[in-house]
């Protein structure tokens, strides 16, 4: 059944997302909002799960009847062992970030921060032909971007990170599943820029806090993309940079509120959308911190 914002009836279908610390999550806000815009009888909520609890509360989480769930920080790697089933991605990727549960409780688990990653790029510029990408970072953002781009059909990722032995191992893992990957110092030289049809920023460089990721982009060709991952300013000073060269960007909010679609569909039963809307309700919240 479906209600207005009444409140719950006992039917109502539960997800939420386990992290530890859990309270600076924007999740239930953007679940949130898609349960009241869709009229779901179903509820979101923060469970803040120590790590040494994680394997109780994921078994814990059948039991009380939970659609499934979201994962977050500290808990996207550790839970893969606890699943009955992980998706290819998932694997790939090495960390899951959503349950889902089924009629007879078996858990399996996804990463939809691939996809989530491909729809901002769809979404803000329409469909792009696979080319020459430059992976800034190494960590596990760089991960999920990588995998992504690769399961997109682009096969030439170029890795550039400050710590060079990181985005060594990250190149050995993508050639493993096929990946033409290859590594260069950083910060990218100007050379391997000009050869670039998409550049992409997965370092922490530019979020509100952090140094600026302050490249010069004067070579990059002018059909070039580029995206940046970092949503706290949603514009860094690299996409500023890029826009006044005339360059397509994509900013990081369309990832953070992708990749939560598939989840709320398998949870719910409504496949949402992102709208100009929920974008506005999400970065209120940012204003709001
Ligand atoms: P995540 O899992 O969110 O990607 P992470 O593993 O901490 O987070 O990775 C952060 C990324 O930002 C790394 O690529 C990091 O580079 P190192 O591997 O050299 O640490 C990068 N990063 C953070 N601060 C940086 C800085 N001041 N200069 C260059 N790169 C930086």
């Amino acid at each position: 059944m479906t209600l207005s914002d009444h409140g719950l009836t006992g039917a109502a279908k539960l997800a939420g997302v386990l992290g530890w610390p859990v309270a600076h999550s924007l999740s239930p806000r953007l679940h949130g909002y898609w349960l009241r815009h869709h009229h779901v009888d179903g509820a979101y909520v923060p469970l803040p799960v120590p790590p040494e609890r994680l394997d109780q509360a994921i078994r814990a989480l059948p039991v009380l009847g939970f659609a499934g769930a979201n994962l977050t920080i500290p808990h996207k790697e550790n839970v893969l062992s606890l699943l009955q089933s992980v998706s290819e991605t998932a694997r790939r990727i090495g960390a899951v970030n959503t349950l889902i549960i089924n009629g007879q409780g078996d858990i399996h688990g996804h990463n939809t921060d691939a996809e989530g990653f491909m729809a901002s790029v769809t979404d803000a510029i329409g469909d792009v032909a696979p080319g020459r990408v430059i992976i800034l970072g190494a960590g596990g953002a760089a991960r999920a971007v990588a995998v992504a781009l690769l399961e997109a059909g682009y096969s030439t990722l170029i890795l550039c990170n400050r710590t060079v032995e990181r985005s060594r191992a990250l190149a050995d893992h993508l050639r493993s599943f096929g990946a033409d990957a290859q590594v260069q110092p950083w910060p990218p030289a100007p050379e391997a820029l000009a050869r670039a049809d998409f550049l992409i920023n997965t370092t922490s460089l530019g979020m509100r806090g952090q140094p600026d990721l302050d490249l010069d982009l004067q070579s990059l060709p002018d059909h070039a993309i580029v995206s940046d991952i970092v949503y706290t300013p949603l514009e860094t000073t690299l996409l500023r940079h890029a826009k006044m060269r005339g360059l397509r960007t994509v900013d990081g909010l369309g990832m953070l509120l992708h990749q939560a679609r598939a989840g709320f569909a398998a949870w719910f039963g409504v496949a949402p959308a992102v709208t100009p809307e929920l974008r506005t309700h999400m970065l209120a919240a940012f204003k709001e911190a």
